[in-house]
């Protein structure tokens, strides 16, 4: 069958073209702007699986350029939804674009989906959209509270889009997934995040710092009320989160019963504090790494952990690497990058 990917070329759509490539006989078609990703990612993908995707250079907010996408390929089975902007602070300091952007591709998608009835459809969502939580782990069914930023709102909304939309339509189908806090890299060290400018993101900062290319990482507050006064997060390694999405589309096709629209929680249910995040990446790098504690980050939550029996459940899906595994991957990629 014929799996259209938007955002083909990012991080998490990258890892997922791999993952469908190596593991199913889909086919791939591919949407991507490059807006924070670049058109080599399709030679790295070729290189790992031997594979070629067919890919469109298309801004999925221009409806007629999306849908002659959709004109040349009638016969796309499911879409896999992840082109969209994800930086916390950039969405605050730039809200406009975060709502244009992720709010008229999702809509241009959506329309796209309807008018050429393609069946089945998975949105990248976050767990931003639980806001602060007083209760841990998180299931899905956990109240979400008001977003703390733009970003995470554009993904409250868009789940909400999702949800009316689908149930005009009892032929189509849809799961969006809120993946917690993705990492690491192939396992080949051939694909991984590559962060256009400075990166935000904890794991390719530590491993920035690490080879020389940032100076020091700074630990965003100490004095939180966790362990060891450093915020924890759900970890989960970004092949992990790749074959959810490959059991997810696959549910779909499979089961005609299943929900109409279901959400789902992606994550190791395990809570890392930064420390420890850290720990974990000297001792697969078998180096220090230069940090020092610094004052509270804007708009951080303290600790955010999943429930995920949901997709246990539901997709049959079980996180398989653990924390060391996803530093030693992001370590060997941040290695191999430089020589690139
Ligand atoms: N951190 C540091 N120093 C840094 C970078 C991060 O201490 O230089 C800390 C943060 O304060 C936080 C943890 O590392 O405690 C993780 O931070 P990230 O920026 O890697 O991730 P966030 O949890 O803030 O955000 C991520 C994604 C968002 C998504 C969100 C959901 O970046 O897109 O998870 O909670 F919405």
């Amino acid at each position: 069958m014929k799996i259209l990917i938007t955002g083909g070329a990012g991080y998490i759509g990258s890892h997922t073209i791999i993952e469908i490539l190596e593991n199913t006989n889909w086919e791939v078609i591919s949407i991507d702007n490059y807006s924070s990703s670049s058109e080599k990612t399709y030679q790295r993908i070729e290189k790992i699986t031997g594979k070629k995707v067919t890919y469109y250079n298309i801004d999925l907010t221009d409806l007629s350029l999306t849908e002659k996408v959709f004109a040349e390929n009638t016969d796309i089975a499911g879409i896999i939804h992840f082109a969209a902007f994800k930086s916390v602070p950039e969405s605050v300091e730039n809200p406009l674009m975060y709502y244009h952007n992720n709010l008229n591709s999702l809509i241009n998608i959506l329309k796209c989906q309807a008018k050429y009835n393609i069946p089945n459809l998975i949105f990248s969502s976050s767990c931003s959209v639980y806001g602060n939580l007083t209760e841990l782990p998180v299931t899905e069914t956990t109240p979400l509270n008001k977003p703390e930023s733009p970003y995470a709102y554009t993904k409250q909304i868009g789940e909400k889009m999702v949800d009316d939309f689908i149930k005009t339509n009892a032929n189509l189908k849809a799961i969006s997934l809120r993946y917690f806090n993705p990492v690491g890299a192939h396992k080949s060290g051939l694909n991984g995040e590559v962060p256009i400018a400075r990166p935000n993101n904890l794991v390719p900062y530590i491993t920035q710092t690490a080879i020389g290319k940032l100076e020091q990482l700074t630990v965003f507050g100490g004095d939180y009320a966790t362990n060891d006064g450093t915020c924890i997060r759900d970890y989960v390694h970004v092949c992990d989160i790749a074959s959810a999405h490959v059991k997810a589309l696959q549910k779909l096709v499979d089961d005609k019963n299943f929900e109409q629209h279901s959400i789902i929680n992606l994550g190791t249910g395990v809570g890392v504090s930064v420390l420890e995040a850290i720990k974990a990446f000297e001792k697969v790098s078998n180096q220090k790494l230069n940090y020092k504690i610094g004052p509270r980050r804007a708009g951080d939550v303290e600790a955010i952990y999943a429930n995920n029996t949901k997709a246990k459940e539901l997709i049959n899906w079980t996180p398989k690497f653990n924390i060391d595994e996803m530093m030693l991957s992001a370590w060997l990629w941040e290695q191999n990058l430089n020589k690139m």
